[in-house]
């Protein structure tokens, strides 16, 4: 092995090994970007049925329709978003923010008090909302601390309504003079 092939090892090695940010900092900062909100829901085990708060959700791919959006790994339900299973994404409205704080927490019914239908593929889809992506699992990855998930987008919806945001860790809307 060269010098040089040892050192760039070594200096990966360190770069792994060092904290490489302030993860608080980070944080704050990511807070910066404004996004709106999603419930991500999918079959579970069983008869169980998942429901995530994510705002980790973006578009990817218009031909073909792909979407993406991340899940922690230390999430209970890495299982239900294996290559080839169904998911949907649920896109929040203003006023909305008991769903997702309902759907944001550790509790065993998450979906108690909340109005839905399951698809075909056995997805709950959330009434009320602003649109709906109905997709099946493309490719996952583990990166950092986060599974990637890309989804290929199978049937989508939308009704009209104001959207709900999150911004430097709290929910608020848009502002009426911008609308
Ligand atoms: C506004 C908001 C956005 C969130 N976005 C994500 C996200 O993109 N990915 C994620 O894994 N968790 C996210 N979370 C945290 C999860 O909703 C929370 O950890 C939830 O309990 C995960 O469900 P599970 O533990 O049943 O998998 C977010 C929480 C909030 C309030």
């Amino acid at each position: 092995m060269s010098s040089a092939t040892t050192v760039l090892r070594q200096a990966e090695q360190v770069t792994e090994l060092a904290p490489p940010v302030d993860t608080r900092a980070l944080r704050n900062a990511m807070g910066h970007f404004a996004t709106g909100v999603t419930v991500v829901t999918a079959p579970g085990e069983g008869n169980a049925m998942v429901g995530i708060t994510a705002n980790s959700f973006s578009s990817l791919s218009l031909e073909p329709p792909l979407v993406l959006w991340s899940l922690a790994l230390s999430s209970p339900n890495l299982a239900s978003f294996v290559e080839g299973k169904p998911f949907a994404v649920n896109v929040l409205g203003q006023g909305q923010e008991a769903v997702a704080m309902q759907f944001s927490g550790a509790r065993d019914d998450k979906f108690a008090g909340i109005d839905y239908r399951l698809n075909q593929q056995g997805v709950p889809l959330l009434a009320s909302t602003l649109a709906r992506f109905e997709c099946r699992v493309e490719f996952t990855r583990r990166l950092g601390d986060h599974l990637l998930i890309v989804g290929r987008v199978k049937d989508f919806s939308t009704d009209e309504g104001e959207p709900m945001l999150f911004y430097k860790g709290r929910f608020g809307a848009l502002d009426a003079a911008a609308s």
